[in-house]
């Protein structure tokens, strides 16, 4: 079937973007979302989140009539759900918001069509989805023919999984060079997502089964945790036997086969600290390290606040100077964040302290820190007179400010920000999705 209609279900950070590229190679794009705001929003061309070049995208598809927003699944030829997949209260993956749009989307399918799931999706997830559409319509199941893990009966219509592994504030550039992992529910509908991401991708199209690409995502991610909890244990031990960590992880990557990643605060953002706990809830018994990586860096924000704490113990309302916010560094972006996290816990153990915020991409302060003694300030108004400054994400103007402070006895560069050596790679949260 030739795809020359997409609705793309969900208009967040990953389906905004993937509308928005679509509708620029000349594909009619219906973008669904259940939020009106966002629905008005991108019908006026307007993008409502910080991604670069995303605006000139969704501006330029909206006005050339190739993109158009709405609220319910309209008929297309082939629909990608890219809705959230969070955590659950018991770190479960939550598909509550996958089930009802793939349940609001099944009315409209005639049969043929195919539906991509795109969400970061738990093993078997792709084949919920099959049998969410067979449930809403059981005139398209195609007779008594069993898929090949002998489960569901096949479909009419195409389902399979294609995880995105963009990194934020590239986007745009990465959904076209980036490989994917096309995982169908059958060949043909692996076939068929692979015709549909061939429009925009000049990566590799790679084509396995649903479970294989759905356990892919999930293991790009653990790697990454795991990696980044080697480092943030390493800050930890360093500082119990009193060397740098900066200088230590220098020294121990002129191995020729280690390339240990940077210590931060601890990992945030909605992807390397959510999906590694799918893994482990597919897998409890099999999971003991990627478990413990999730349980080191989830516990690195309190670390950090008890060294922030110990430099200013002996000064009464001290001041702390906290540099940045967001969940990574040079984007706005402060879902989970692990800054956020370590300056509410100052904020709690030392009500007396007066806590300067300095962050160039956050405008005000989220509720959590809401606080009589926390306000936002500037970068050079919290560092002035300041007890302690802490340095929890590695913006790239906190350099220049910081290399005019005189006495760095109260600093915790937690990010490594005054150390420029290019054999410590990124990886304070530096998510790979
Ligand atoms: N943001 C990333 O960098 C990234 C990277 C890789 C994978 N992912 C995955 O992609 C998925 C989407 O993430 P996101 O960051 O775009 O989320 P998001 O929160 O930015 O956007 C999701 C959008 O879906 C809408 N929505 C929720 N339920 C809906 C429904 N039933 N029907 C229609 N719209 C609905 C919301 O209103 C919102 O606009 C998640 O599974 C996430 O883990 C995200």
């Amino acid at each position: 079937m030739a795809i020359n209609t997409v609705c793309v279900v969900g208009l967040g950070y990953i389906g905004l973007p993937t509308a928005a590229m679509l509708a620029s190679k000349d594909v009619k794009v219906i973008g669904v979302d259940v939020d009106p705001a966002t629905v008005d929003a991108v019908n006026c061309g307007v993008v409502p989140f910080v991604e670069p070049d995303l605006a000139t995208y969704v501006a330029g598809a909206v006005r050339h009539g190739t993109l158009r927003a709405t609220r319910y699944p309209e008929p297309a030829d082939a629909y990608v759900v890219a809705v959230p997949t969070p955590l659950g209260d018991r770190r479960e993956p939550d598909l509550s918001a996958v089930e009802k749009a793939v349940r609001a989307l099944a009315p409209v399918l005639r049969g043929g069509e195919l539906v991509v799931l795109e969400s970061t999706a738990p093993p078997g997830c792709t084949q919920r989805v099959a049998d969410w559409i067979v449930e809403e319509r059981p005139d398209l199941v195609a007779g008594p023919h069993r898929d090949e893990h002998g489960g569901a009966p096949l479909l009419r219509v195409h389902v399979a999984h294609c995880p995105e592994r963009v990194l934020p504030g590239r986007v745009m550039i990465e959904l076209v060079t980036n490989d994917r992992v096309v995982g169908g529910l059958t060949p043909e509908a692996s076939r068929q997502a692979r015709e549909l991401y061939a429009v925009f991708c000049q990566g590799e199209i790679l084509l396995t089964d649903a479970r294989t690409a759905e356990l892919t995502k999930l293991v790009e991610n653990s790697y990454r945790d795991v990696n980044i909890a080697f480092a943030n244990e390493l800050s930890l031990v360093a500082d119990r036997i009193g060397v740098d960590v900066w200088e230590l992880i220098r020294l121990a990557n002129h191995h020729p086969r280690v390339d240990i990643l940077r210590p931060g605060p601890g990992v945030g953002g909605h992807c390397i600290a959510v999906d590694p706990w799918f893994l482990v809830d597919a897998a409890p018994d099999e999971t003991p390290l990627i478990r413990a990586a999730r349980e080191v860096n989830d516990a690195k924000p309190e670390h950090v606040a008890q060294q922030v704490l110990k430099a200013v113990e002996d000064v009464e309302r001290p001041r702390i100077a906290a540099l940045g916010l967001t969940f990574k560094a040079n984007v706005d972006d402060l879902r989970g964040s692990p800054a956020v996290e370590v300056v509410r816990r100052l904020a709690q153990a030392r009500p007396d302290a007066r806590i300067a915020v300095s962050d160039p991409f956050v405008r005000s302060l989220p509720e959590e820190l809401a606080l009589p003694n926390v306000r936002l300030v500037s970068t050079a108004s919290a560092l002035r007179a300041s007890d302690s400054q802490v340095v929890l994400v590695g913006h790239a103007a906190f350099g220049p400010a910081l290399s005019g402070l005189v006495d760095v006895s109260g600093l915790v560069d937690v990010c490594g920000i005054l150390w420029s050596d290019p054999r410590l790679p990124g990886g304070d949260g530096e998510p790979s999705c």
